[in-house]
């Protein structure tokens, strides 16, 4: 594509970012492209306005906050089999596809490569993707369906993704699998300037994983999906290594209950575990955080001694494809966190910082649940389906997740 460098540049004057072409001749000419790209599609009305959010605070505004039902899956008795039957039928009827958000950084971990590509230690020595895999195809053999399986990675990781899905031959599952891009914003500092990387080009990091529907939706992948049959898509993370991407019992109670969302849920281990619970926020699905929450609020039960905002949100749901086009389209809101992030002076001169030095724009997937009117939740037991791997050592390590795993599987 040509771009006019005039009119690009008269544009970042506007918006005071005229520093973003400082190197611009030092590039060879495919950087140069790159850069002219990533100027022409930046959305600068919103970086300022971001920026300002910063200084303001990102509070956003009251809302009137409530618990949210939930049906606890080991508490069905008969009605278990009955939603069993729904969702076992949906499935084998092709309905079902799953994706994984894989774009994330994994800073936590300190891994090098994308999150996914880690092996958690097990004998066996295979990679999350692996894992994530290797259930995908135990799944499509038990309902004699090949269910399609949809990987979200980050511009930053997409190349080493798929490379690396190439090397294993995509794990024997190649016909089924589609890669798709996520959205991503600029890094700014202190002052509101847009960073400019090591390599001259803008610097820009993945936009969280609440980019997951407008990236489904833009790239293709909802079309795809409708090609295909699909009615029901299962979106979570790659870093659970016991994620049940395949549940009848989900897809039946979000198909007998006539909504277009369902989310998981395991009872949060104590009142004040740091994780993020289901609630009702202004009449509609929601997720509190764990920093908004009141110790009187966390601690609140209802008469069986239940949490009232127990119900800890574990990035496993289900929507049906309506909602994703839905959700897909509304812009949702974006929280900022204040990172190390490595840049090029004024001077061309590569700074490495010890502190954090910047901003990064995320926006998180559940802020789009007040997109639809309702949500079926389903309390799962934590031991049979969240083994997150988020730190390097300590809880949710790959340590922590290996232990989970082994005995699910019953692995010595
Ligand atoms: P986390 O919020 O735990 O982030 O992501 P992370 O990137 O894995 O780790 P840290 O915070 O940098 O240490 C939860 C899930 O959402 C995906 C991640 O890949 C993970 O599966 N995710 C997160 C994305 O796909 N894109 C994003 O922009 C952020």
């Amino acid at each position: 594509m040509e771009y006019n460098i005039e009119e690009i540049r008269h544009k970042l004057k506007k918006y005071g970012q005229e520093h973003l072409l400082n190197f611009y001749d030092l590039l060879d000419e495919k950087m140069q492209e790159k850069l002219l790209e990533q100027l022409n599609r930046i959305d600068y009305e919103l970086i300022n306005s971001l920026y300002e959010k910063t200084k303001k605070g990102f509070n956003h505004e009251e809302s009137k906050i409530e618990p949210i039902d939930f049906i606890d899956k080991y508490k069905l008795n008969e009605e278990y089999k009955y939603y069993e039957e729904i969702g076992k039928k949906a499935i084998k009827e092709g309905k079902l596809a799953a994706v994984t958000m894989a774009g994330g950084q994994g800073t936590r971990l300190g891994h090098s490569g994308p999150k996914g590509t880690y092996d958690i230690g097990l004998d066996c020595h295979k990679s999350l993707f692996e894992l994530l895999c290797d259930y995908l195809k135990e799944e499509s053999k038990k309902y004699d369906v090949q269910i399609p399986w949809f990987i979200m990675t980050s511009r930053e990781n997409n190349a080493e993704t798929i490379d690396f899905f190439k090397k294993n031959k995509y794990f024997g599952y190649e016909k089924n699998i589609h890669f798709f891009i996520q959205g991503e914003l600029p890094m700014i500092d202190t002052e509101g300037k847009i960073l400019i990387g090591e390599d001259g080009l803008v610097k820009e990091a993945a936009d969280g994983h609440g980019g997951v529907y407008e990236s489904l939706l833009k790239s293709g992948m909802v079309d795809k999906m409708k090609e295909l049959g699909i009615e029901w898509v299962f979106i979570g993370g790659v870093d659970n290594c016991l994620v049940k991407m395949v549940d009848p019992i989900l897809m039946g109670i979000a198909i007998d209950k006539n909504v277009t969302a369902a989310g998981k849920s395991v009872v949060k281990a104590n009142p004040h575990e740091k994780v993020g619970a289901f609630c009702k926020k202004n009449g509609r699905p929601s997720v509190i955080e764990y920093s908004e929450i009141t110790d009187e609020m966390a601690e609140a039960t209802d008469e069986n001694g239940n949490l009232l905002y127990g119900e800890s949100h574990i990035l496993c749901n289900l929507f049906n494809i309506s909602a994703i086009e839905r959700m897909g389209k509304e812009p949702l809101p974006y929280h900022s966190a204040f990172k190390k992030a490595t840049y090029l002076d004024k001077n061309g001169k590569v700074v490495v910082p010890d502190t954090p030095n910047a901003y990064k724009f995320e926006a998180f997937l559940f802020d789009a649940f007040g997109e639809v009117d309702d949500m079926a939740i389903l309390r799962v037991k934590r031991e049979e389906e969240f083994a997150p791997v988020k730190n390097a050592t300590g809880v949710d390590s790959p340590e922590t997740a290996r232990k989970l795993y082994k005995n699910f599987y019953k692995l010595n």
